[in-house]
């Protein structure tokens, strides 16, 4: 006892003080850096799963760039000027819009969310904004908010509304330049970021507010800077704004990279993820949930030449293709300036609904299934039930790498008659009497758990 002993517990002890104010410190130097990580809220990860069970999506890209019946890039493609440009307001009066007929079209197609273009790259705002004069309301005869017309529409007949939001601007004299939209005769090409990045936000908190609950914010320009990498969008903080407003509402932002912090989907663009035959793609695939977004024909917004429709069969063997990818499918459409769908498309969405009907339990709120895509298909699954889509087979036979899983039955989905399957090694074949002939034969599988 006595002086011996106490040495070395007072010097022990203040070992441990010292250890533990520098952790207390490190902690201290790392709390800024921590708090900056985004933790989804709980509403949110539950918005994420609903949107992957959703499947299927409409896009719509509308603006004036329609009136000119060229897509959606013809401002910076003929480098038109943009005090020109702007004149198409004046004469923009979609006399047949109608927001309920443009959902109930939709929402016969099965597709269960609406992505619509509330600003795209021409500037141009689909609703009312009190930040720019440059919107439907104050510079067109129409006078009418066609972004909360839709959104209304929409909460009505119970089915997802998303905002598209570009963060390019071609109009603007504040949007510093990128790559784009270098010639529509803006003065300025470093614009004023500090401006225009707060009249990003101010819109958003509009959208955000506005319009009732936004199942997602679609951002798309953000490859604009790509030639400059120095270039800081600032998007952890407008990412946190929308999460802070509608902490449910899905980010998603079309840069064609793995996810950033703050993102809550990933988003491909004409490509299936893990495909990269459009170019704009092949980046690796994130745990988030994902999308793909193609055209119904060649173009995003309304094109008067492109008639080049693609048939039901493709836009169905794109959707079921996604689903077994375990990627939604936004499938776009370019409204005609009249306010109308244009009618082929129209026809469409009727023919996916009819699919839909039959097939939808094989697509929604399945995931990507065991038996990895292969040239006859792919598979979806929801629990122990395996929906096995053969879409292009010349054959009546068909193997299934199902090794180590055990088969109890098989049925074809649509009538539920009973399929011929053996063990064989690595898996399983199933006899399908006939070399399959519908644009795509479903069987059921259920699975031994
Ligand atoms: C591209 C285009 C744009 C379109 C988008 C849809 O990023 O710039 O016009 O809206 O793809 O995916």
């Amino acid at each position: 006892m006595g002086m011996g002993n106490s040495m070395p517990i007072f010097y022990y002890s203040t070992v441990m003080k010292t250890r533990f104010l520098s952790f207390m410190l490190l902690l201290c130097l790392l709390a800024p850096v921590k708090s900056q990580t985004y933790q989804p809220t709980a509403e949110n990860l539950k918005a994420r799963q609903e949107f992957r069970d959703n499947k299927f999506g409409i896009f719509l890209h509308w603006g004036l760039y329609c009136m000119l019946a060229t897509g959606e890039w013809t401002m910076t493609n003929n480098n038109l000027n943009y005090k020109e440009y702007a004149k198409l307001s004046g004469g923009f009066y979609p006399a047949k819009f109608d927001a309920a007929k443009w959902v109930s079209a939709i929402k016969a197609s099965g597709a269960k969310y609406i992505c619509f273009t509330t600003r795209h790259h021409e500037g141009f705002s689909m609703f009312h904004t009190r930040y720019s004069d440059y919107n439907i309301v104050d510079a067109t005869p129409f006078k009418r908010d066609i972004v909360k017309e839709l959104a209304d529409e929409c909460h009505k007949q119970g089915i997802r509304i998303h905002f598209y939001y570009s963060h390019i601007d071609w109009f603007r004299e504040d949007a510093p330049w990128g790559r784009t939209g270098r010639g529509t005769g803006r003065p300025n090409p470093k614009g004023d970021w500090g401006s225009y990045y707060k009249f990003m936000n101010n819109q958003l908190t509009e959208l955000l507010t506005n319009y009732g609950e936004i199942g997602a914010i679609w951002f798309d320009g953000w490859w604009d800077q790509d030639q400059n990498p120095g270039f800081d969008w600032q998007l952890p903080e407008q990412y946190a704004l929308i999460h802070r407003l509608q902490p449910a509402c899905l980010v998603g932002n079309n840069h064609h990279q793995v996810p950033f912090e703050g993102e809550d989907i990933q988003i491909f663009e004409r490509d299936l993820p893990g495909e990269n035959r459009a170019g704009l793609s092949g980046q690796d695939i994130s745990s988030l949930p994902l999308e793909t977004c193609e055209t119904m024909n060649g173009m995003w917004g309304y094109k008067i030449t492109d008639q080049n429709y693609k048939s039901t069969k493709t836009l169905i063997h794109y959707l079921v293709k996604a689903a077994g990818k375990d990627a939604n499918l936004l499938m776009n459409i370019g409204p005609q300036p009249d306010g109308e769908l244009p009618a082929v498309a129209v026809e469409r969405l009727a023919e996916v609904g009819k699919w839909m009907q039959t097939y939808g339990e094989t697509i929604y709120g399945t995931r990507g299934g065991c038996v990895a895509p292969h040239p006859w298909g792919v598979t979806t699954q929801k629990g122990n039930k395996l929906y096995v889509h053969i879409l292009d087979l010349q054959d009546k036979v068909l193997f299934l790498p199902l090794e180590g899983k055990q088969v109890k039955q098989a049925v074809r989905f649509a009538d539920k008659t009973p399929v011929k399957f053996q063990k064989c090694q690595g898996g399983i074949t199933l006899s399908l009497g006939k070399v399959p002939a519908d644009m795509d034969e479903v069987i059921e599988l259920e699975l031994k758990d």
